[in-house]
């Protein structure tokens, strides 16, 4: 029965249904694809997670968690860069595992930030470094000259001679150049002129402060980002206003329709992009997928709306435009409805394609599991492998996997379920995450 059942579905590739079929253009090279692995320009995911942007001279450079498949150990900071934030060179591991201390083998990092301090022109690294059952909360501090690095790694940051014993966190920097430690559930502090301590808390546990915090400034007001405490299952992130920096906080509420849990991400940066004589504020969220996380784990980023008191974001674009700043409606290409619905282990969907480009349209719900897309080419060489994580909290109909550009030709693609799903567990030992192994898979497009 079992045997006959992954014949079967081996053969579901039979139940495809050609539909609508006017090839047309291509939109993934100009825009920001959102819950889907990103490809850098070695052909692998990018992998720089709970990030922050710093852009300089036109160039856009992404730092982040280089996440590991196997092990939530620290393994490194990443930096790529990019001139349009979409298509990213990977320029190196800028802060790589220590041999010891508070970055050292066994340890966690997250949610490296970096800034470059106007005052004496250094790029400051800031990360939430821990042991492995989260139990050792400091801000670990590293410095470089330039700003890819190499990293120096000096120790944690200080406030008053003391580390700071909390977990996640974020910085901002002001227009006129103040660095400031935003720390969970609302303790802000402001860094010394060179940025290598916290000279004061100028804010302390805001009412309502939450994890991952995020910040902006915009026309005298200051608005900050946070999720709710559910480890790296999304929530509904939420936001504070404040006139100063200092206060008084006043909660707002969310900015993401309610129940999307902010489009399932979770808030980690707030980049500023000018366009025009406007400055477009942009949400950088993760979509974690533990255990795979350096593979499959995702960003959701969108523009906001900022206007007085109130941000939102009334809408999930899938796929837009950060130059232009709109949505792609039009995905174009071939369209082919296929139909391919398992949890068992090994099952496989197989698809034989012409063109430059695919891209796989699938349903995610809490019972999703991991499905592993390959595409071969006719000498039966992989061409791109990548694990995709069909698990969602909210069930959600999208695009789960884009592929890079290939040169023209003839290629197969394989989407084959791993029987495996995310799952995880916090601190506290609560399980989280989906029980069940399916992968969906209902349209792929061709180009
Ligand atoms: C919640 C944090 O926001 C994440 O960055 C991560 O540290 C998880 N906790 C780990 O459980």
């Amino acid at each position: 029965m079992r045997i006959n059942r992954r014949l079967l579905s081996a053969i579901v590739t039979a139940l495809m249904a050609m539909s609508l079929a006017a090839q047309s253009g291509d939109p993934f090279g100009s825009a920001i694809v959102n819950g889907v692995p990103w490809t850098d320009n070695q052909g692998r995911p990018v992998n720089a997670h709970g990030a922050c942007i710093v852009e300089e001279d036109g160039r856009y450079y992404l730092f982040g968690e280089w996440k590991s498949d196997t092990t939530n150990a620290f393994p490194g900071f990443a930096c790529y860069s990019s001139t349009d934030l979409v298509n990213w060179t990977f320029e190196r591991v800028a802060l790589p595992l220590q041999e010891s201390g508070l970055l050292g083998p066994n340890r966690v990092g997250e949610r490296p930030k970096v800034m470059r301090c106007p005052k004496t022109g250094e790029y400051i690294m800031l990360a939430h470094t821990d042991d492995m059952r989260y139990k050792d909360p400091q801000v670990g501090l590293a410095v470089a000259k330039e700003i890819t690095g190499p990293y120096t790694f000096i120790g944690p940051l200080l406030y008053e001679g003391k580390p700071i014993r909390r977990w996640d966190m974020g910085t901002f920097q002001d227009h006129d150049g103040t660095g400031y430690l935003l720390m969970h559930h609302g303790d802000i502090y402001r860094l010394s002129k060179d940025y290598r301590r916290a000279v004061k808390k100028v804010a302390s546990g805001i009412k309502g402060g939450g994890e991952s915090p995020a910040m902006l400034h915009k026309d005298g007001t200051y608005f900050l980002f946070g999720s709710n405490l559910t480890s790296w299952e999304r929530n509904d992130n939420f936001y504070h206003t404040a006139p100063s920096i200092e206060g008084p906080w006043t909660k707002q509420g969310i900015f993401c329709p309610e129940g999307t849990l902010t489009y399932n991400s979770q808030s980690t940066f707030i980049l500023p992009l000018h366009r025009g004589d406007s400055i477009i504020y942009m949400y950088m969220g993760d979509r974690w997928s533990y255990p795979y996380q350096a593979s499959s784990a995702t960003y959701v980023w969108l523009p906001m709306q900022v206007e007085g008191l109130k941000v939102s974001i009334p809408e999930y674009w899938p796929v837009w435009n950060p130059e232009t700043m709109q949505p792609v409606s039009e995905l174009g290409g071939k369209v082919v409805t296929v139909r391919f619905k398992s949890k068992e282990k090994g099952s496989k969907l197989t698809l034989p394609f012409e063109g430059t480009r695919i891209a796989i349209k699938g349903y995610t719900f809490n019972n999703g599991g991991y499905g592993r897309i390959t595409i071969v080419d006719n000498q039966g060489n992989t061409v791109h492998t990548n694990l995709i994580d069909f698990y969602s909290k909210v069930p959600d109909d999208g695009l789960r996997y884009v592929s890079p550009l290939l040169p023209q030709g003839a290629y197969t693609l394989i989407v084959e379920c791993v029987g495996e799903h995310p799952h995880w567990s916090n601190k506290r030992g609560n399980y989280f995450g989906s029980r069940e192994d399916w992968v969906t898979v209902e349209e792929v497009r061709i180009y």
